[in-house]
């Protein structure tokens, strides 16, 4: 009899996922990004314009700061402002098929709003705690991360039928909730007795950017209701960044785009990953884009 770790390797194959180029958005280039996002919202941007060197030096950094002793990450535990460090197995986003926390220790970095700022004592605008030669890195990336999710926010845009500054305007994403997580994952990981990397989730924000060191281990499941579930692995792609649609971009357009679920799996590896999470500004109130209702179509 097949085990459930064998029925669930036999199934796990890899996604072929769309690849879009940020250097060339003419209108082939919306529609293969409109049809990623309809198919899955998941998809792998080239020529973003992050060089090397800014990747490069942010990975260098993380690691730097996650092979301090635990005392000195613990003395920067995460706190009300959404800063800071997570231990590993803190977090578990799916409890019913986690026995134990995520595979992870993680460090979040957010947008730092001028102290005469009024809205300076909002959540996720706090300052960041910064060490050594860590501010330069992390704002630089922070900022081209930013930008190259406003050039993707552009094309999500039209690929909706909309103006391409829809949703890159003042009031959108003026002043955007933007969170760089540094991750980095260790151990073996066991699907089939609920030991995940990150266990299986859908991210709650507008997008993500995804930054990996290349290290396999992030598989994706369109389908939350087949049984079973089949997972395909997102390799990494040299040069490339890998996107993905949150919940909040699913709500927007009526369903139509994709949050999908996904997860890390680990091989006795270490890996190190960094996501970029995008959520608009605040106040931005979030209802179902004009385009994506009619008569027959009512906002859900
Ligand atoms: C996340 C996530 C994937 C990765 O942090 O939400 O899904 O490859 N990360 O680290
Ligand atoms: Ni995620």
């Amino acid at each position: 009899m097949e085990t459930k770790t064998q029925v669930e390797d036999s199934i796990i194959q890899e996604s072929l996922l769309t690849c879009i180029d940020l250097a060339n958005s003419d209108h082939q280039s919306v529609l293969s990004l409109k049809q990623a996002c309809l198919d899955s919202g998941f998809f792998y941007v080239i020529n973003h314009g992050i060089s090397e060197e800014v990747m490069d030096k942010a990975f260098e950094q993380s690691k730097n700061f996650f092979a301090l002793p635990l005392v000195e990450k613990m003395k920067v535990l995460k706190n009300e402002k959404h800063r800071g460090y997570t231990p590993f197995y803190d977090q578990i986003p799916d409890p019913e098929n986690q026995v134990q926390g995520d595979h992870k220790e993680g460090y979040y970095i957010g947008s730092e709003v001028p102290r005469d700022d009024p809205q300076w004592d909002y959540p996720f605008y706090g300052p960041n705690y910064v060490l050594p030669g860590w501010r330069e890195t992390m704002e630089k990336y922070h900022q081209e991360a930013l930008r190259v999710c406003k050039a993707i926010a552009k094309l999500l845009a039209l690929a909706l039928d909309m103006d391409a500054d829809y949703f890159d305007s003042p009031e959108m994403l003026g002043k955007p909730i933007s969170t760089l997580r540094l991750l980095h994952y260790e151990g073996k990981t066991d699907p089939s007795k609920g030991i995940y990397g990150t266990g299986a989730h859908s991210d709650y924000g507008m997008m993500t950017l995804i930054a990996t060191d290349g290290v396999f281990g992030l598989q994706i499941c369109k389908d939350r209701n087949a049984k079973p579930q089949k997972w395909e692995y997102v390799r990494s792609i040299e040069g490339a960044l890998v996107v993905n649609l949150g919940d909040m971009m699913q709500c927007w357009s009526n369903g139509l785009f994709r949050s999908t679920m996904h997860r890390v799996i680990l091989n006795d590896q270490n890996r190190y990953s960094i996501p970029f999470f995008l959520e608009p500004n605040h106040d931005c109130i979030i209802e179902c884009l004009p385009t994506c209702q009619s008569e027959s179509n009512l906002p859900k």
